[in-house]
This record gives C-alpha cells, structure tokens and sequence, in this order.
C-alpha cells in the first residue's frame, strides 16, 4: 500500500540511506560520477505508479554529500504529491548537481548528464531548476529526448502558474467570505517576479486593491506603475490591514513571528515551502481561522506546463488544466474543516489517495 505520513525533512544523519529510501518509499536512486567533465550527479526516482517521474535538476554548492543527498530525496518525493494532487499522470523525481553553477558548469557536463538522464530510458523526465538555464537544458536534451521547458517548446511556466494561483485564490475566497470575487479584497503580494507580476495583473483586472513588495526596486515601481498597486517595505507587508496574502518570492514566510502579525484571512501564493515548519505553522493558522491554501497545489502550474510538452498538448490545454485547482482547494478546504485536520495534511492525504487508487487499476488483468 502506498502510505507516507507526512512530509517532513529526511534525516540522513539518523538512518542509512535504502533505510530512509524504504521509510519514504523512494523507488531508486542513482549516483554518477564522471572525473573527465567533472559531473557529481544524483537523480531520486520516488515514484512511478502514476507515470514516469518528473522533476527539475537543481544545481548547488552543497555544503556536504548528505546535503545533497537530502535535498534530492525530499524534493523528489515532493513531485510525486504535487504531480498526483494536479491530476497528472506523472510520478515523482529530482536530480541535484553537486557544484557551483556559476564556475563548474560547461557543456560537457550538461551533455553528459543529459546521458545520465537518458539511462533511465524515460523513466525520469528532467527540467529546469535552481541554477539550471534554458541553455543547459539544451545541452542536456542533445543527449536526451527526456528532457521538456525547453526554449521554444511550452515556454515559460510562470503565466500558468500565476492562473493556477489566481483561481486556487478565488476558490479559498469562496470558502472564506461566501464567494468567490476579489473585488475590492485587500491583497498582498510579495515578490512580483514572473509568476507575482502575471497574478497582479488578474487581480488588477477583477478590481482587487492590492498592496505589493519587492527586493528589485525598478520592478517594483513598473508593476506598481502599470497596474495602480501601492507600495509596501519588505518588512510592512506582514503588518498592513489585508484580506489575502500571497507569498509569491520567499518559503517560510509563515512563521511564528509572521504568525504573530498577519492580519489576513487567507494565505494563497505561490512560493514552495511557505510553512516554516509543516505541523506547527500549518495548525497554527487553521487555529487562527486563516485558510492556507496548500503551496504545492496552488502552485503546480508549472508541471502543468511540463505535462502539457510532454503529452504534446496546447498550452490552452495548459491554463484549462490550471483552472482544476479551483476544485481541487475547494475540496480540500471541505475536508479541512469537515475533518479538522490543516489543509496541508488534507492535500498530502489527497495526493496519496490517489495514488493508492490508481495503483490498483494498473494491476494485470
Ligand atoms: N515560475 C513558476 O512557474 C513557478 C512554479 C512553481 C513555483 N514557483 C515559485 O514561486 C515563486 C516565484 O517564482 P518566480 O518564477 O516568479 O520567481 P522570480 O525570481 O521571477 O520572482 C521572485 C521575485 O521575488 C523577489 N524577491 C526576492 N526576495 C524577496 C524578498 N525578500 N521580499 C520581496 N520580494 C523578494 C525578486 O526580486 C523577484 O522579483 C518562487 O518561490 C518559485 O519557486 C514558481
């Protein structure tokens, strides 16, 4: 039976390494060195039950192997939720490539990752992360076919993403005030980046008053500019009068001391790991009434968009597709509060009911 708790940091240090995989249920992981290009690489294979896994290639400096390691075999079970709760027929992966991307990287070595990723006959699909360029993943994909975010192929993710934000937002507003328009609702948006500046620009349009932030100054007063927004400082943004907050830069911007301030009554962004700690802060905010809509949901218009390339559909299949996570938050907001349980748990148990499920049809007749 597909069972994981919860999910929570891997404690390499604590247990072994197949003793962890097995504890999370990780089907495969591979290392590969190569000293003529210098490639350290690993790529977690969590789970295939939906359909091959998929999951960006994250390049870092880590501090040590176990680093490494950890990061692989969290993030790679992380894809499988966000892939199973999207509807997606997708499992979850992740590589990491140990080194500094601004000095260790060369076309060898992407191209012989690229061979790496290819010795896994499809069943990883690799993409774009942390310190990986469009550049990269073309010189991975000379190598690979299982490879998609390709320059020129289904583009940038960040305009989907954003709609999948946008109707994940109405939804929980639905829940919160009785319906769903964000007309006149104070909104918060931190960070207005490539997904931030996109979902300004839909709550500009539905008549939302919103208040955003930002760490690049001339962005700031061009998206303020285009699409009448007020300014708030870095730090203002957790103490300003608000209906929603949209955590759209930074994980781990709900915390005790945020916790202690926000005033809004709806968290809906879309940054990874807002919660700084999954129990507490995930229980802390249902206690306080706020509906935290779940980041890896809200937020998995970006695998959308992978899925889409892969199966080979529009990128108007794309933002159909988005437009589930309206549903999906609804449900899992039902839940939450028929059960008691915070949201982010809901979501886990959704993703894996899933995947329990779909595991029986693939049994041979
Ligand atoms: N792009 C996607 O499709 C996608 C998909 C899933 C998740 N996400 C997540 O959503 C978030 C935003 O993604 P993006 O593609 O828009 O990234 P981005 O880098 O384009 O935008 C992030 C913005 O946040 C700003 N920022 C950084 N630190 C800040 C701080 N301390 N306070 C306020 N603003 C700060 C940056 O200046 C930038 O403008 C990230 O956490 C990302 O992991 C993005």
């Amino acid at each position: 039976m597909f069972e994981v708790k919860k999910i929570e940091d891997i404690n390499l240090v604590e247990n072994p390494v197949i003793a962890q995989m097995s504890k999370y249920n990780h089907e495969q992981l591979l290392f590969y060195n190569d000293n003529a290009t210098g490639l350290k690489a690993i790529i977690a294979v969590h789970n295939t039950i939906l359909g091959p896994s998929l999951g960006g290639t994250r390049m870092w400096n880590y501090a040590t192997e176990m680093d490494a390691l950890n990061d692989v075999l969290r993030l790679s079970r992380g894809m499988t939720y966000k892939n199973s709760i999207s509807g997606l027929n997708l499992g979850g992966g992740k590589a990491v490539i140990i080194g500094d991307h601004r000095t260790q990287k060369s076309e060898a070595l992407m191209r012989r990752f690229g061979k790496f990723v290819n010795s896994l006959a499809g069943k990883y699909i690799t993409a774009e992360d942390v310190g990986i360029s469009p550049i990269d993943m073309t010189y991975v994909s000379m190598e690979t076919d299982h490879v998609v975010g390709l320059p020129g192929k289904s583009g940038d993710p960040s305009p989907v993403t954003a709609h999948g934000v946008y109707v994940g937002m109405k939804a929980s507003a639905k829940a919160q005030f009785g319906s769903d328009s964000l007309a006149g609702k104070k909104i918060a948006v931190q960070g207005v980046g490539h997904v931030g500046e996109y979902l300004v620009a839909s709550l500009a349009k539905e008549g939302a008053e919103i208040f955003i932030t930002d760490i690049h100054e001339p962005t700031l007063k061009r998206v303020a500019e285009q699409y009448g927004a007020k300014v708030v400082g870095l730090d203002e943004i957790y103490d300003i009068d608000m209906d929603i907050y949209a955590p759209c830069a930074l994980g781990a911007t709900v915390n005790d001391d945020t916790l202690s301030r926000l005033k809004c009554s709806i968290i809906a962004g879309a940054a990874n790991n807002q919660l700084q700690n999954e129990d507490v802060h995930g229980r802390m905010v249902m206690e306080k009434g706020i509906i935290y809509a779940p980041d890896y949901t809200l937020n998995a218009g970006g695998v959308i968009n992978c899925f889409a390339e892969v199966e080979g559909l529009s990128s108007k299949w794309a933002m159909d597709k988005a437009i589930d996570i309206y549903s999906t938050i609804e449900n899992i907001v039902k839940r939450s509060q028929a059960e008691n349980i915070p949201t982010y748990q809901i979501a886990n148990k959704m993703a894996e009911e899933r995947i329990e499920a779909i595991s029986k049809v693939k049994l041979p007749l």
